[in-house]
């Protein structure tokens, strides 16, 4: 089974994300982490633990981490995911608290205590987390095994602003860090996640399978929906968070390009822009990976599976 590490900021796509980790039994999951991101790091940890509770996995420990970029204020996208973080759900206090101890410390912990390779990462919110663990345990990089990365703008461009997306937005520094650390890193951004979008038949689906985690994904959609209509203008919304999640499911999934990625963080105008070079005489090395194309039946048809 493949260890796994799930970094979030529950976010109605998160949420997904979470409901096909916490379903697919391929995954043994070590941690949920949590961070500030779409909304701040109490309410994310929060939330991540409600919908721990909904899926019935108290067994995974959810840690809360960084509640602030490294060197940007907040952000927060509460406008895309509701207030609380999780769409049109009534939020409650879950049974289960917090795991004692900082995500950051978690993760440097649980990966350094496994063999090279073992435990793969996936990030759906601003890095912060992961760039925080890199300063303290540099080694982590080559430890860990693939690092699955929702984010960064290209060809689509951005979804904050005209060059980034918002999770590379959020956390520039913190991305720009993680790339450099010599992490395996794969980015899932809007090129690829704007191919994977709910469209009334993909939601009703998930409806239709009745589950309590194919309820909650189907929510979340919904939520997403009237938001991308009334805001964007999009009929179907783009589900992002769980594009790294279903690759370490089902590579054959995505087709990637290996390619030298940097973020901007000198200017403000294109702050987060990703920086994507494809070509190996100009950038010498290709340690990364950019999500090209997505086959959104089959992400759909994997959600499905793991929700059912
Ligand atoms: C990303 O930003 C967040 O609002 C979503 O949860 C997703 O991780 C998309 O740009
Ligand atoms: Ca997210």
């Amino acid at each position: 089974r493949q260890s796994l590490i799930l970094d979030c900021d529950p976010g109605v796509d998160d949420a997904v994300a979470l409901m096909l980790a916490f379903g697919a039994g391929e995954f043994e999951l070590l941690a949920v982490t949590a961070v500030g991101g779409n909304v701040p790091v109490e309410k994310t940890a929060r939330n991540a633990r409600m919908l721990r509770q909904i899926a019935g996995r108290e067994d995974v420990p959810v840690f809360a981490g960084a509640d602030r970029p490294l060197r940007r204020e907040p952000a927060g996208a509460g406008e895309f995911h509701g207030e609380e973080g999780v769409g049109d759900m009534e939020p409650f206090e879950p049974d289960a608290p917090c795991a004692d101890g900082h995500a950051v410390d978690a993760i440097v912990d649980l990966v350094m205590a496994r063999p090279e390779g073992s435990v793969a990462m996936a990030v759906v919110g601003p890095m912060t987390n992961l760039a925080l663990a890199l300063r303290k345990e540099p080694a982590l990089a080559q430890r860990l095994g693939p690092v699955a990365v929702m984010g960064g703008a290209r060809a689509e461009g951005g979804n904050i602003t005209a060059s980034a997306e918002f999770n590379i937005w959020a956390d520039p520094e913190a991305a720009a860090e993680v790339l450099a650390s010599g992490c395996r890193v794969v980015l899932f951004g809007l090129d690829a996640t704007h191919q994977v979008r709910a469209t009334d038949e993909r939601i009703a689906a998930l409806e239709a399978t009745g589950t309590p985690r194919a309820g909650v994904a189907a929510s979340m959609m919904r939520f997403s929906q009237r938001i991308e209509r009334e805001i964007v203008g999009w009929d179907a919304p783009p589900v992002h968070d769980p594009c790294p999640v279903a690759w370490l499911l089902k590579p054959e999934l995505f087709e990637l390009a290996a390619c030298h990625i940097r973020v901007e963080t000198e200017s403000e105008l294109t702050r987060g822009h990703t920086a994507v070079e494809f070509r190996r005489e100009v950038a010498g090395t290709l340690p990364h990976g950019w999500a090209v194309t997505a086959d959104a039946d089959g992400v759909f048809a994997l959600i499905g599976e793991k929700c059912a």
